[in-house]
């Protein structure tokens, strides 16, 4: 990367990921049952897509839910199911509307066929959008996604698509679920775990990170605007020395 381009990735972050977590944990806090911090949840993502744009993000990754996350009780994952669905009756038209363009990643045939269906309409509605490009992630899992790109990678080679002596990191990405997308500059992870839980594994080699204590529910775009500036003082190097 030249040296300009790295003095500029500093400055903006182009593509911030957020692990929303912390739910439970809101709820809890306030003796209401874990799918109410989930709902809240839900309702705190419309402030934050709505203002990326004006905070000059053009690319926002939301994790929703993990590929681990089927472990936890049966009730809670179906309540989430039926969150995401309620979701994306109630927002879709709205996003479509404001110019975002959604994309899912993530494994889907886990997923029921409602949901499934309501997530492909909005990719298709939205697919001419370019004023915010939304990933939302739900089924997620970093290594599940390397497993099924090595999948699609070993296709090509025994298929004779690709020679093994051909294949590049470029090429790597591009069986990604985010293929064509930039990597995150920024991921933020809300309710002050300091941890990755297998979100963007291979994406987030050079990313900045930001843990911040509240859990998401709480989380504002000031909160969001707070960090960016923070982000803008950093120094990413790359691997080569100062600029
Ligand atoms: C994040 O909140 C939402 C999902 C993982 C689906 P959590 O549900 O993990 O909340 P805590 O971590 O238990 O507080
Ligand atoms: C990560 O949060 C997944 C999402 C936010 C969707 P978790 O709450 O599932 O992660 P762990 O279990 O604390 O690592
Ligand atoms: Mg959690």
């Amino acid at each position: 990367m030249r040296d300009e381009a790295r003095a500029e990735a500093c400055r903006t972050p182009a593509h911030v990921a957020i692990i929303m977590d912390g739910n439970g944990r809101w709820a809890a806090r306030r003796g209401l049952p874990r799918l109410n911090g989930h709902k809240a949840g839900a309702d705190a993502v419309r402030a934050v897509v709505e203002s990326c744009p004006d905070l000059g993000i053009r690319y926002l990754t939301l994790f929703a839910f993990s590929t681990e996350n089927w472990r936890r009780p049966r009730e809670e994952v179906s309540g989430l199911m039926t969150l995401f669905r309620r979701y994306l009756r109630k927002e879709s038209a709205e996003l479509v509307a404001k110019g975002v363009r959604v994309r899912f990643i993530g494994e889907r045939s886990r997923l029921g066929t409602g949901l499934v269906e309501m997530m492909e309409a909005l990719e298709r509605r939205s697919a001419a959008n370019d004023r915010l490009f939304l990933n939302i992630a739900i089924n997620y899992g970093g290594r599940d996604e390397m497993t099924r790109a090595a999948r699609k990678l070993a296709q090509a080679v025994a298929e004779g698509r690709l020679e093994p002596e051909a294949v590049t990191e470029e090429h790597f990405a591009g069986f990604l679920d985010t293929g064509g997308l930039p990597d995150p500059d920024l991921v933020i992870r809300t309710s002050g775990e300091t941890r990755i839980s297998n979100f963007l594994l291979w994406q987030c080699a050079y990313a900045e990170y930001a843990f911040v204590e509240e859990c998401w529910p709480d989380f504002t775009p000031d909160r969001l605007a707070e960090i960016l500036s923070v982000f803008s003082g950093r120094e990413r190097r790359f691997g080569a020395v100062s600029v």
